[in-house]
């Protein structure tokens, strides 16, 4: 039976990693900068998420949300207290395009309207109303355009505040770092002025952190740099470091009822295991401070290659804009000089999304074989 074919696909066969490498059928080595896209956080096969997942395993593995999960509540109070985000609740689900849906599901219930204002180049995921808030007509099927969404451009404030003032929208969901746009950046008058839109027009407003959150940005959320309070806060990707693992934080002011939401697979015990994990390691290791670092250093290299015309994004999250189209030089990356990039849907540019446990000597290779391929 064929794949449906839906991807793209390089021709590496990975069968092995460990740290900030991956390894082909062929024993070649790869630097991973791309981190499975953005999924990598504590780096692979770290021995703490091992040990933690295969201690669980043998005990329990899953068990449906009827029952009650005290790692749920443990994963809980180490999300509050190590991002200072005092009072939410967490809901969990098992992937980024889960947690915005239920985050969007959730302002809706909320606020009892329906409408949703995005931004352009926005990504959210691909079930129905992320898609919908999603600004790529190609992925949008006639069933999720019945949604209503309206895109508008970062900074414009006119837009937001004709459109708010309609008392419609139901929820303002925004990438503070956008992740597959191209790793483009709100203002931070921009920011505040949402929350104050928002709050004026009893409207949710939602950070999409499913790929910045979790560290990557150099703070634990990246809406962090900017000093507002969203209502809802979804997370995925580098929480559980390749273990399908999703989640929201709900802000006080929104009240749970018995049944407003749910999944199966969300919460499980081998999920919680694995966030916990990361959240042990970037503690332990100080991974949030060290991507903040690095990213530095990475920009300040950066500078000195002839070519790039844009620096972009800040901790380890970040991208190289050239005055063309990165395809190629990508290639050469991977099969010349075996290091993972990845891309955007600004085809200029090249994204770097490594585990949080890379170091300096991993960049200086990638800027030396940067250097050769131009
Ligand atoms: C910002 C953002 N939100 C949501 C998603 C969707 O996440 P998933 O692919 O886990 O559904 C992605 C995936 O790339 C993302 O970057």
């Amino acid at each position: 039976m064929p794949l449906f074919d839906v991807y793209p696909l390089y021709d590496v066969t990975p069968v092995r990693a460990k740290g900030v490498h991956v390894y082909d059928v062929n024993r070649k080595k790869y630097l991973d900068l791309y981190g499975g896209h953005a999924v990598i956080s504590i780096g692979h096969q770290n021995p703490v998420y091992n040990r933690r997942l295969k201690k669980q395993i043998s005990r329990i593995g899953f068990y449906s949300n009827a029952i009650q999960n005290p790692l749920q509540t443990q994963l809980a109070d180490e999300i509050e207290a190590q991002s200072g985000c005092t009072g939410y609740q967490l809901f969990m689900c098992s992937s980024g395009a889960e947690a915005n849906e239920n985050a969007l599901k959730l302002a809706s219930f909320q606020t009892r309207k329906s409408k949703v204002v995005a931004f352009k180049n926005a990504f959210h995921g691909r079930t129905s109303a992320a898609v919908a808030a999603t600004d790529t007509p190609k992925i949008i099927a006639p069933l999720n355009a019945q949604q209503e969404v309206v895109f508008l451009e970062f900074g414009d404030e006119e837009a937001l505040a004709k459109t708010l003032s309609k008392e419609d929208v139901c929820a303002v969901i925004i990438e503070a770092i956008q992740g597959v746009g191209g790793l483009d950046m709100p203002t931070e008058k921009f920011m505040k002025k949402i929350e104050e839109l928002c709050k004026k027009h009893q409207a949710c407003l939602i950070a999409d952190e499913v790929q910045s959150g979790f560290g990557r940005s150099g703070k634990f959320f990246a809406f962090q740099h900017y000093n507002i309070t969203p209502d809802i806060i979804s997370m995925a990707k580098g929480m559980g470091n390749g273990f399908p693992v999703g989640g929201i934080l709900v802000h006080p002011n929104i009240k749970p009822w018995h049944g407003m939401l749910g999944t199966t697979f969300g919460g499980n015990h081998l999920a919680c295991q694995a966030s916990l994990a990361v959240l042990e390691v970037l503690k332990k290791k100080n991974l949030i401070e060290h991507a903040a670092s690095l990213g530095e250093a990475f920009v300040a290299r950066a500078k000195n290659i002839k070519g790039v015309k844009k620096i972009k994004g800040c901790g380890l999250m970040l991208g190289l804009e050239f005055d063309f189209e990165v395809g190629e030089l990508r290639k050469k990356l991977i099969y010349d000089h075996r290091i993972f990039t990845g891309g955007s849907s600004n085809k200029k540019l090249i994204r770097i999304l490594p585990p949080l446990t890379l170091k300096q000597k991993h960049f200086d290779q990638f800027f030396d074989a940067l250097e050769q391929s131009l």
